[in-house]
């Protein structure tokens, strides 16, 4: 990774929903930093995004560096309305119809690009990704920047996305022009990133917060791409390049365990796969009483009645949490893949580099 010594201003924000004078005026100095050519990390409702102007080459290549990721992985462009993506974009009326039932909201689209997009923010593609995200600071930021901003999430290339301020302050110090904080981001997970296939067809390059079961309810017919839940089936050419890279990985090892047909519980063969290692555990698992069984390093759970919501929104900060804390493995359920389980599903499985443990079957 280069060495970069910016001085980073920080700015968080007590309430995104009640902006104060003194919040929109951090927010302008945000939204000039990046009218001007800068880097700005700022909150959004999926993750944390590192914002530079769409329109301008050398920022774009600054973020990559800021960010340590390869420049042949294009940004998502984010505006404040959808109708401004009319200005870089051809905008069809399937993108107008799902902006209108989605957006703003969790859901970036691929789009023909015009020229004035450089090809440095779209990796040298002829498409661009265009997304509205609905988090009062993001929208308020691209509005006072002036200009559609592109923002890939404010990680390191290789770490988990952030979700909350402070995964980005400890990722980002120093490498980019400011940071501003607006608390924990509701999804957890990034957005979902989808091609048009037909006035009432689109693909899930990768899936977020606006479901397949979303888009199916609003009259898509709805495919997903291979590769999202099948790592084998990611290309040497991917449709969406970002999925060729080993993402989300944390440095403890990561354990998925697919309970179905085990006849014992999450805790209890967790407690007997660690009896024959020496290092410390991680373990993701739902609340309830088996969480009280388990021996081990540190214990992130979720709300067994909203699984899947709740998985989302503790994932990137427990792998963070468990390297933090230096474990060697970290143990999760195999989640579902209906409605946002299958982008957990889509992300644990890169976390874990395609291994699934089966207690069920010895
Ligand atoms: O929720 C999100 O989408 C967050 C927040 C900040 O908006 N952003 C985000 O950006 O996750 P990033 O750069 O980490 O991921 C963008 C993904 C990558 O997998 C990239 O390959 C894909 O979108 N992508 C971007 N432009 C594309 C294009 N023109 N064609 C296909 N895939 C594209
Ligand atoms: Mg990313």
């Amino acid at each position: 990774m280069s060495e970069i010594e910016l001085s980073t201003k920080i700015y968080l924000i007590d309430d995104p929903d009640e902006l104060t004078d003194t919040d929109l005026e951090a927010i302008g100095i945000a939204g000039k930093i990046i009218r001007e050519g800068g880097l700005a990390a700022f909150p959004t409702e999926t993750v944390y995004g590192l914002g530079a102007s769409a329109y301008d080459p050398s920022a774009a290549q600054a973020v990559f560096v800021a960010k340590g990721r390869p420049s042949d992985n294009p940004l998502i462009v984010h505006v404040a309305d959808p109708a401004e993506a009319e200005a870089f974009a051809e905008v069809s009326d399937t993108y107008r119809d799902i902006a209108e039932k989605f957006m703003p909201g969790a859901v970036t689209v691929i789009l023909p690009k015009k020229n004035c997009i450089p090809s440095e923010v779209t990796g040298g593609l002829h498409t661009v990704a265009v997304r509205c995200p609905s988090h009062p600071v993001a929208r308020q930021l691209i509005r006072m920047a002036g200009v559609p901003v592109a923002a890939p999430s404010a990680n390191l290339s290789g770490k988990p996305s952030p979700t909350s301020a402070d995964h980005v302050v400890r990722d980002l110090t120093g490498r980019v022009d400011m940071i501003l904080g607006g608390g924990d981001c509701v999804f957890g997970l990034e957005s979902t990133v989808l091609t048009v296939k037909g006035e009432r067809a689109v693909h899930i390059l990768r899936p977020g917060g606006v479901t397949k079961e979303m888009l199916e309810e609003a009259g898509y017919t709805v495919t997903v791409d291979a590769a999202v839940t099948d790592l084998g089936a990611v290309g040497a050419k991917p449709l969406s390049p970002g999925m060729k890279y080993k993402h989300y990985a944390p440095m403890a090892e990561v354990i998925l365990l697919d309970m179905t047909d085990s006849p014992k519980s999450f805790a209890e063969v967790v407690n007997i796969l660690e009896e024959k290692c020496e290092g410390n555990c991680a373990v993701m698992c739902p609340a309830g009483d088996e969480e009280g069984l388990l021996d081990c390093a540190a214990v992130f759970t979720y709300s067994p009645a909203e699984e899947n919501d709740s998985m989302a929104h503790l994932l990137f900060s427990c792998l963070r949490s468990a390297d933090d804390k230096e474990v060697s493995r970290i143990y999760i359920p195999l989640p579902r893949t209906d409605g946002m389980g299958m982008a957990v599903y889509n992300r644990v499985i890169r976390a874990a580099g395609g291994r699934i443990v089966r207690p069920g079957d010895n």
